[in-house]
């Protein structure tokens, strides 16, 4: 049997409309799906990516020996000051420390008091040697902690991890606990 014309091109039509109608319920879902990937990504990527730390906890960039050296020498030896980091970078003889500003009696923030040319604890008194950081007096057991520092391209840099500070026991200069010597 030879069917009209026009039933070809209507029957055509239809099949063609079938498959667009496919294609788009295939568009559909694949938008729908990236979209919904998209959206999760979004919201796991926060919990992902690495927390960049600042201030304590941070490895800290504070110049080179030289320059600090230099700083020592202008000023007579006056504690320079990090407050992100909390710590002094401190001049004894032979080299640079850093000193955790955490008072070893009950954990105050410890100030340098250039009036008394020292540490003095606000809390309870305590006294610490602006060099070393050794106690000088008042109810602190020990000197005050040290940060690990290490040189890097020519710039030191302080470790100011607390759970990785050299704790002194005795309070008394101990040379073996540089790390920079100048
Ligand atoms: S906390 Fe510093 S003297 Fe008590």
């Amino acid at each position: 049997m030879i069917r009209p014309h026009d039933d070809v091109t209507t029957s055509s039509s239809g099949i063609l409309g079938r498959i667009k109608r496919r294609q788009l319920l295939r568009l559909g879902f694949l938008g729908g799906t990236l979209l919904a990937l998209g959206e999760m990504s979004a919201l796991i990527y926060p919990f992902m990516k690495p927390n960049k730390i600042v201030g304590l906890g941070a490895k800290v960039p504070v110049g080179s020996t030289a320059s600090l050296m230099a700083q020592f020498q202008s000023t007579q030896d006056v504690p320079i000051l990090n407050t992100l980091g909390r710590f002094f970078l401190l001049h004894p003889e032979g080299g640079i420390i850093a000193a955790y500003r955490k008072c070893t009696h009950l954990g105050c923030t410890v100030p340098y008091v250039a009036a008394e040319n020292r540490f003095h604890c606000p809390c309870h008194g305590s006294l610490y040697n602006k060099k070393t950081a050794v106690v000088e007096g008042g109810p602190a057991p020990k000197p005050l902690q040290l940060f690990h520092i290490a040189e890097q391209n020519g710039t030191l840099i302080v470790d100011t991890n607390p759970l990785n500070v050299i704790d002194r026991q005795k309070n008394e200069w101990d040379p073996s606990v540089l790390e920079i010597k100048a």
